[in-house]
């Protein structure tokens, strides 16, 4: 059987995506799911943090440049069926890894022997996060209640849609048409994203087909984390319309975790690491965006209105 993957992104810095990974992973493993995460924060990896470990000496460094299998890489972590690969590519230089390379990442990944991957992503919105997100079969965003980090958002599922578009047309032999229209997108009249894909499709009825299947198969789950008031959990819902109405996306909101000063402490305090593992208050929360995603149900108002 092949393993389930996860991503946990969303384009802001310091929005919990690590925390997030960790906690949802911990859930899963504490339901007797085998559970593998992935570190691809690959120039500032910091999960092993929150699992309380020490930086693994192999990481994908070693895959990428000395062949070495997954398997060599994997460590176990305290919490059973839980395991962990750190990213931390230390000499892959700064223009990225290559497309073909990491395909191969992704192709090992699927075949580790666990039932879900997840992996977390690095701030910011270059290719190798882009692409990471898009390999997985869920793709979830961490987002905060203010305005800095939905335009974040926004300009990273601009770039995750065209970088879709762009593979999938590649794929095809096209690959320069989405680029070259938006080079060229004042004489072209395309305002934005959506009128580019409107474009791409207008080119011929097999594209259009094409590009309609995979958009439909395109959910992203929303996840809004330091909530601090029932104001904040509504970003979730004004998010969901946003994507909507400018990316005709379907989005679903998993659920909010509210802003808990316990456990930042236990997080900062590395003395108390053998105590941490989310509050009871935090872990109901987590409880409930895991239970989402596994039924492939969103947040309803009636959690929200019993939440806070
Ligand atoms: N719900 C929360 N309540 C309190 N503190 C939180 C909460 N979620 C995350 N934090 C804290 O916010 C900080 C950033 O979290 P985290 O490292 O998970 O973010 P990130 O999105 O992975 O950051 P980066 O983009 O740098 O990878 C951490 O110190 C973490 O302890
Ligand atoms: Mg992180």
């Amino acid at each position: 059987m092949k393993s389930e993957i996860w991503a946990i992104g969303g384009g802001k810095g310091g929005t919990g995506k690590s925390f997030v990974t960790s906690s949802i992973g911990m859930n899963l493993a504490q339901q007797g799911k085998r559970v593998t995460l992935i570190d691809a924060d690959l120039g500032g990896a910091n999960l092993h943090t929150f699992l309380r470990m020490k930086k693994p000496k192999h990481s994908l460094t070693d895959f990428f440049e000395s062949k070495t299998p997954l398997s060599d890489i994997i460590k176990n972590t305290d919490v059973p069926n839980l395991r962990f690969i750190t990213g931390d590519v230390r000499s892959l230089d700064t223009t990225g890894v290559k497309y073909a390379q990491k395909l191969k990442l992704y192709r090992h990944i699927r075949n580790i022997s666990s039932d879900y991957v997840l992996i977390d992503l690095g701030a910011g919105s270059n290719h190798d996060t882009i692409d990471s997100f898009l390999v997985a079969d869920r793709m979830i965003a961490v987002i905060l209640p203010e305005e800095t980090s939905l335009d974040n958002l926004y300009l990273f599922i601009k770039k995750v849609l065209f970088r879709k578009v762009n593979r999938l047309l590649g794929d095809y032999g096209l690959r320069d048409i989405a680029r070259k229209a938006w080079e060229e997108r004042n004489r072209k009249e395309i305002r934005n994203i959506k009128e580019l894909i409107l474009y791409v499709k207008n080119i011929s009825p097999e594209i259009r087909t094409l590009v309609e299947k995979s958009l439909a198969d395109f959910t992203l789950y929303i996840i809004v984390n330091q909530v601090k008031n029932e104001q904040h959990i509504e970003t979730g819902f004004a998010t969901k319309s946003i994507l909507q109405q400018y990316f005709e996306l379907d989005a679903k909101y998993l659920g909010y975790i509210r802003y808990n000063e316990f456990f930042w402490k236990f997080v900062k305090d590395t003395n108390s690491f053998k105590q941490f593992s989310p509050s009871v208050s935090t872990a109901l929360e987590i409880g409930s965006i895991v239970q989402n995603l596994m039924e492939n149900k969103q947040l309803n108002l009636s959690q929200v209105h019993n939440g806070i």
